[in-house]
């Protein structure tokens, strides 16, 4: 397959993924029902509310999850999704709350032309939240380049993504994978031939709980999100790609922190969600390692 090829499959896989999520997925994520508390939510309220920006693009809005609670902001929502369910929902939530429905549209991130306001001039603010796990790796720069673009100079960009650094902190199945693939790159050492070397890589898979975590399905034979393209980013690596986009302050925010490996979670959940959510500061250094998602931000100059 070419990258070409290799875009289309993967989109045409997302898609299918979310078209039976979008009536559940707020619940799911961002309810009081949620595993975890949105706090990437107020994370980006406040950043937006402090920028001042008057309009502002959710790029891959999903059911307006993040649309919706910025609607007490003083600007003009503007939101698109890959997932034709995604926009009906986003565009029946959002129609009460002031946004017109021709405010959001289908397209993807990986088009220039989806990020274009539909009458006029660049957004003050952009927004990507949730959606490059699932943009194939040659995709990265493309979509970093057209949050920038779609923004005026002095416009604020932010991408959020799934911290490739936190399989550090879990031992499972994700941290196996780090070490073989990112650190000891093993298919590289293998070249070199040693015969000892394959125990070595099946002893390293003791090392690790390996069942962890279990895999996410479908809900009714569709792809879940771990049998489509759900990718981690390293937050060191993607700061990097902002700078050389030409964005300027440039940060890395983090949320989502776990107090202890994930696994450990069942054995003292109450304890486990409120140690941490204790620690939620998005420019504390052990973000790195034990919070598992990441915002990076910055500005068009
Ligand atoms: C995890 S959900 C996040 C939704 C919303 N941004 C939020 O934060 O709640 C991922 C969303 O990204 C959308 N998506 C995936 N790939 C996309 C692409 N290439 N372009 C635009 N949207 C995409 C999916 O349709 C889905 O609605």
């Amino acid at each position: 397959m070419n990258d070409e090829e290799r875009r289309r499959a993967a989109e045409a896989a997302v898609k299918d993924c979310y078209s039976t999520w979008a009536q559940s997925y707020h619940t799911d994520y961002y309810s009081g029902q949620a595993a975890y508390p949105p706090v990437h939510q107020g994370l980006l309220h406040s950043w937006l509310a402090d920028s001042g920006a008057r309009s502002v693009l959710d790029a891959g809005c999903g059911p307006a999850s993040m649309l919706r609670h910025l609607a007490d902001l003083q600007a003009d929502l503007y939101g698109f999704d890959l997932t034709p369910e995604m926009v009906n929902e986003a565009r029946r939530v959002m129609k009460p709350l002031g946004t017109p429905p021709e405010r959001i549209w289908e397209g993807s991130v990986t088009d220039p032309a989806a990020f274009r306001r539909p009458n006029r001039g660049s957004f003050d603010a952009a927004i990507c939240i949730g959606v490059l796990p699932h943009v194939p790796s040659e995709c990265d720069e493309t979509v970093i380049h057209n949050l920038r673009d779609s923004v005026r100079r002095g416009g604020l960009i932010a991408l959020e993504a799934r911290n490739q650094l936190f399989a550090l902190f879990t031992l499972n199945r994700y941290s196996y994978d780090f070490f073989t693939n990112e650190l000891a790159q093993t298919e590289q050492l293998k070249r070199a031939e040693n015969a000892g070397l394959e125990a070595v890589l099946s002893g390293l898979q003791d090392r690790f709980r390996m069942d962890l975590p279990p895999v996410r399905s479908g809900k009714s034979g569709e792809p879940g999100y771990d049998e489509v393209l759900s990718r981690t980013h390293n937050p060191l690596l993607l700061k990097q790609q902002f700078e050389d986009a030409g964005l300027s302050q440039v940060e890395v925010l983090f949320y989502h922190f776990h107090c202890l490996p994930p696994m450990f979670e069942e054995k003292l959940p109450e304890f486990f969600r409120t140690q941490s959510l204790a620690m939620e500061n998005p420019r504390d250094w052990r973000g790195y390692f034990m919070a598992s998602a990441f915002i990076v931000v910055g500005k068009r100059t």
